[in-house]
């Protein structure tokens, strides 16, 4: 399924209004430190598609300081050049170096080559062929090194808002205690603020581009097997799977 010119624009401008960048951030507001863990301790180069403005990148190489090779495939001219701005002095004082691919990585496999990270946090969905998506970014990963992908489990179970919410909540600090880690109260706060986009009309127009998307926990389960994954549920509509290659 080709990019859409519309999607990379509305994504730009919902950095504008400021998410996925400082003010609400992005998914790693509730994922982050479990994505950060999943990264080995002596990873050297990571590969983001869709990192938005690289706050989730931020995160790995502040936690992995022998990271020195950046590379971004993301589609939204803004959000990369915000990227850039964030990452390239971390890195230039590393002596490493930041690479945006300003397209969509369906335009980009041919220039990708493999890095020890690899990660996709809630691109899946304009892939259309996830099975097929995640077999390419897995190829790109380094003996030794891991895939580490972020996304929606589609369809969710119904319950009401008040279900929903307390699961969401137990799951998440369930998840983190298993890997060892405590999600703080700012953490939490952070995530409810970015939850906040699902009243943002930008967010709201997205919605057209994403009718097709299915990727139920069962299938998540598979991929997990034929990729060598093992799968952490953040709560009944979101997970990470995590693949060592
Ligand atoms: C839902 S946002 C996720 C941002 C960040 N990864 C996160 O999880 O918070 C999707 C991001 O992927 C980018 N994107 C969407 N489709 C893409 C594609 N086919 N190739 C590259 N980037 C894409 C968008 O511009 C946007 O920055």
């Amino acid at each position: 399924m080709p990019l859409d010119k519309d999607v990379s624009l509305l994504y730009d401008e919902l950095q504008h209004s400021g998410f996925y960048d400082d003010e609400y951030g992005g998914n790693e507001t509730y994922a982050g430190r479990l994505v950060v863990h999943a990264v080995p301790k002596d990873a050297e180069s990571v590969l983001e598609v869709g990192p938005g403005t690289g706050l989730q990148l931020k995160l790995i190489v502040d936690a992995r300081q022998r990271i020195r090779r950046i590379t971004a495939v993301e589609a939204a001219q803004a959000m990369a050049a915000k990227l850039e701005s964030r990452l390239a002095p971390i890195m230039s004082i590393r002596n490493g170096h930041v690479e945006s691919i300003v397209k969509s990585v369906q335009d980009a496999w041919s220039e990708l080559v493999p890095h020890d990270v690899v990660i996709s946090s809630y691109v899946g969905v304009y892939l259309g062929d996830i099975p097929g998506y995640i077999d390419r970014l897995y190829e790109l990963v380094k003996p030794g090194g891991v895939l580490i992908y972020v996304d929606a489990v589609d369809p969710s179970p119904p319950m009401d808002w008040q279900r929903f919410l307390i699961t969401s909540l137990i799951m998440l600090i369930g998840s983190h205690l298993k890997a060892g880690l405590i999600l703080s109260p700012r953490d939490l706060r952070r995530s409810f603020r970015f939850a906040k986009i699902e009243n943002n009309p930008q967010y709201k127009a997205l919605a057209n581009f994403h009718g097709g998307y299915h990727f139920p926990i069962e299938q998540w389960r598979a991929e997990a097997l034929r990729h060598n994954g093992k799968i952490i549920q953040t709560a009944p509509i979101t997970a990470i799977m995590v693949c060592r290659r």
